[in-house]
Order: C-alpha cells, then sequence, then structure tokens
C-alpha cells in the first residue's frame, strides 16, 4: 500500500457505529405485562406483518405457532419450542410420563397414577367394583384434557362420573397433602428452557405458593365438591370469601406467598437438610418431565431447525438436578439481582414464629404420599412390572426398587423413617 493511499484510509470519516437493537414482534402477543417489559427495556416493537421479517424476537401466544416456527430465520428467536405441547396438554404429558415410568419405574414414580381416558378405560374399570365403587377406598381426581385454572376438575369415588367418550386424565387423588396452617397448597415453580439441543434448563429461585381457602381435610362424602378446599387453583380461591390477599411485598402471608418464604419455612420447620434435598428434588422431577419429551423435542427439531444435531439421550447418566452430565443442566442463575438464595433469607426467624404447621408433620406426609405414589407406580401395576421382568432381567421388582432408591428419591435424613 502507497503512503497516499494508507493517509486517504486514516482520513476517512468514522462511520457512527450502529447499535443493534432488539426488535420484538408483538402481534401473536397478548400479555400487556411483555409489551410493557420490552417497552422498560428499550427495545422497538412492531406489530405490522409486512414487518416480521426485520424482527428478531417473536412472542406468540396464540395457534399460530407452527406457522411462525416454519419460517423462523436463523438470526429470530421465539417463546416457544416446537413440540413443548407435549407437556402441557394433560393426556400428552400422561401418556409421555406413564412411558417413561414403564421403562424407568424407580425415576418417575414422582407422580400419581395416571389413566388417559378413554384409551385405558378397560384398565381405569379395574379400580372399581361391579357396583362402580372405587376398590379400596380410592379417590380420583378428573381433569379436562385441554383445560386449566382448575376448571371442569373434580374427584370421585364412583366410575359412573366418569364423563363417557371425553378427553379426560383420571389420577390418584392425593389424599395427605403437606399443609400450611391446615390449608392444602401447591407451588408455581418458573424453569426456563434456554435450549434443547443440548438441553439447559434454568430453575428460578423464587415461584409462588397459592393455597386453598378452606381448611383441609381428607376427602369424604360431605366435602368432596368443596373446590375450594381440594383445588390450589387462584382462579378457583380467588372468589371465596377466606380469600387473603397478601399484606405486602414480602410474600409471606395471604393466600398466596412466595416461593422463597416456603423454603425458609421449610428450613425453620423442617431443618436445612431436607429443605436442601426439596429444592434438589424439584429440580430433578422438572429435568425428568422435560426428559420424557426429548424424543419428541428432538424429532421436531430436526424438522424445523435442520442443522441441530446430536441430543444425549442416555437418561441414567443424569443423576442429579443441580448439575447433570452430558449437558443437561437445571442451575439456578445467580446475580440476577431479583432473588436470593431461599436458604438465606432476611428476617427467616422472625417470621417463623408466625407460621406454623398445624398438624401432619413432612415427615408423616412425606412417608403416606410416598406409599401412595409408590402405590400409584408400582403396586397397581403389576401388568407393566410382569412385563417389564420378562423382557429385562436386570429389572427388580417394586418393593426392591424401592429399597434401592431411597437415597435418591427420598434423601438420606428420611430413609429411618420409613
Ligand atoms: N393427583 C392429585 N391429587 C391431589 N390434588 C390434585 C391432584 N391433581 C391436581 N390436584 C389439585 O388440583 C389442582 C388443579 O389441577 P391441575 O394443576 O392438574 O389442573 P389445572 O390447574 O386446571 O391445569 P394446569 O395446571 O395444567 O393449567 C392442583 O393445583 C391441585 O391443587
Ligand atoms: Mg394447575
Amino acid at each position: 500500500m502507497s503512503d497516499e493511499e494508507d493517509v486517504s484510509v486514516q482520513n476517512k470519516p468514522k462511520k457512527k457505529k450502529r447499535t443493534q437493537r432488539v426488535i420484538f414482534y408483538a402481534a401473536d402477543c397478548w400479555y400487556s405485562v411483555v409489551k410493557e417489559r420490552v417497552k422498560q427495556l428499550g427495545w422497538k416493537t412492531v406489530e405490522d406483518e409486512k414487518l416480521d421479517a426485520k424482527a428478531n424476537l417473536f412472542w406468540v401466544d396464540c395457534s399460530k405457532l407452527h406457522d411462525r416456527l416454519k419460517i423462523l430465520q436463523p438470526w429470530q428467536v421465539m417463546n416457544h419450542f416446537p413440540g413443548m405441547p407435549n407437556i402441557a396438554r394433560k393426556n400428552s404429558m400422561g401418556q409421555n410420563l406413564n412411558r417413561m415410568l414403564k421403562m424407568f419405574p424407580k425415576e418417575y414414580a414422582f407422580y400419581p397414577r395416571t389413566w388417559i381416558l378413554p384409551n385405558q378405560m378397560s384398565d381405569f374399570r379395574n379400580q372399581f367394583d361391579s357396583h362402580n365403587n372405587a376398590l379400596d377406598n380410592k379417590i380420583f381426581i378428573v381433569k379436562p384434557d385441554a383445560g386449566c385454572q382448575g376448571r371442569g376438575i373434580f374427584l370421585t369415588k364412583t366410575l359412573d362420573k366418569i364423563p363417557i367418550g371425553e378427553n379426560v386424565v383420571a389420577q390418584m387423588y392425593l389424599k395427605n397433602p403437606l399443609l400450611i396452617d391446615g390449608y392444602k397448597f401447591d407451588l408455581r415453580i418458573y424453569c426456563f428452557v434456554a435450549s434443547v439441543k443440548p438441553l439447559r434448563v434454568y430453575l428460578f429461585q423464587d415461584g409462588l405458593v397459592r393455597m386453598c381457602t378452606q381448611e383441609y381435610v381428607r376427602p369424604n362424602k360431605d366435602n368432596i365438591e368443596q373446590s375450594c378446599m381440594h383445588l390450589t387453583n387462584y382462579a378457583v380461591n380467588k372468589h371465596n370469601d377466606n380469600f387473603q390477599q397478601p399484606d405486602d411485598d414480602d410474600g409471606d402471608s395471604g393466600s398466596k406467598r412466595s416461593l422463597q418464604w416456603f423454603m425458609d419455612w421449610i428450613r425453620e420447620e423442617h431443618g436445612n437438610d431436607k429443605a436442601d434435598w426439596l429444592w434438589k428434588r424439584m429440580g430433578t422431577i422438572i429435568m425428568r418431565t422435560l426428559l420424557s419429551i426429548i424424543p419428541i423435542l428432538s424429532r421436531e427439531y430436526d424438522q424445523h431447525f435442520k442443522s441441530f444435531t446430536g441430543v444425549p439421550v442416555d437418561i441414567r447418566k443424569i443423576h442429579t438436578s443441580t448439575t447433570g452430565s452430558n449437558g443437561y443442566s437445571a442451575s439456578q442463575p445467580t446475580g440476577n439481582g431479583s432473588t436470593g438464595s431461599g436458604s438465606e433469607g432476611v428476617g427467616a426467624a422472625s417470621r417463623g414464629g408466625r407460621m406454623q404447621s398445624r398438624s401432619n408433620s413432612f415427615k408423616q406426609r412425606e412417608q403416606s404420599q410416598e406409599r401412595e405414589q409408590h402405590d400409584a407406580a408400582t403396586t397397581d401395576d403389576e401388568n407393566t412390572r410382569k412385563e417389564q421382568n420378562r423382557t429385562n432381567n436386570t429389572t427388580t421388582n417394586g418393593d426392591q426398587q424401592e429399597s434401592e432408591n431411597e437415597s435418591e428419591e427420598t434423601g438420606p435424613q428420611l430413609r429411618g423413617s420409613r
């Protein structure tokens, strides 16, 4: 290069560096909270269909999901993975979990026994006597396949109540849940699936505890229809006069509390070891649920995104939730400012005095729930077990599986209590 050329290059006016701005396509987004957050982040929002090719982030809350996936470009991301409905719909999730249970009876004994109806009606019928009454005092909870917010869900002891020909799941009702102050509750836990190939999952350190508004009594003929006693959904309980709005932002009171409060409560009531075990266990269950659809996700990925390859699928190598081998992990993002450790929460000691577990201890609950779930997963399913024993010499019977699996499934601290 000559000196002259060199000078001319140096004198060239510098191009103004263009900052890359996220362009958010909002035409298929139904939630104002998402749009507001996008605005706060300083991202640009477009709604015009003609501009969709310019967008690099899509939020789709409607049936256009598959159309969008088909035309998604490599520089574009969206809020769904193809194949996720396989665990978002009750029938599909039941089917996938049941399939895994057959292959991995120990690892998948974490959910109540589930029948997909009407397909599994003949097996389900075996749970009832000739008068259509449930055997062994069992109670079933029946849920419409595509329902949410507790809609259409009911408890039953008789076969007559099952709607004929409708797509529903029937599940063993867990009669002995852990209670907070005498009330049934559930946990809403948020996990973020950042990547499917390889599977990368983040477990958010906060979430919601949603409480019933009527004190819990094991189901009997007088209370079996009381949804505010048996269903923990906010949509069900918010209409009850007993519903208590939380006092403040701490999430430590009222009918909706925070997951961080709950973990503090567990620590105080049941000790650090159990709280640590529980947190890991929740991560494990999330991972195993996701793993149940890995083959489907993998297939869908290959169809939609041809360049992705190589999903490790040997589930036996995945031992816990918080870190996994083969690139699987359920990790806890840190330093995001909005979450702290659920364990060392400020004010834990002062909250402890106010919150008292009314009746059943964690240990008892754990024992009986494990028994209910174990019944559901192994004891009742003789046919499955026989079939497995026939086809796989290394598979042991249900009782052996339970004891072999104690340390992972129940935690070492619960062993003595069984
Ligand atoms: N097997 C069970 N044993 C005891 N209680 C259950 C069982 N299944 C569900 N419940 C109760 O019923 C509530 C509603 O059930 P579920 O969460 O399955 O359906 P949904 O809330 O209508 O749908 P989704 O959560 O898929 O949006 C749960 O939050 C829980 O309180
Ligand atoms: Mg629910």
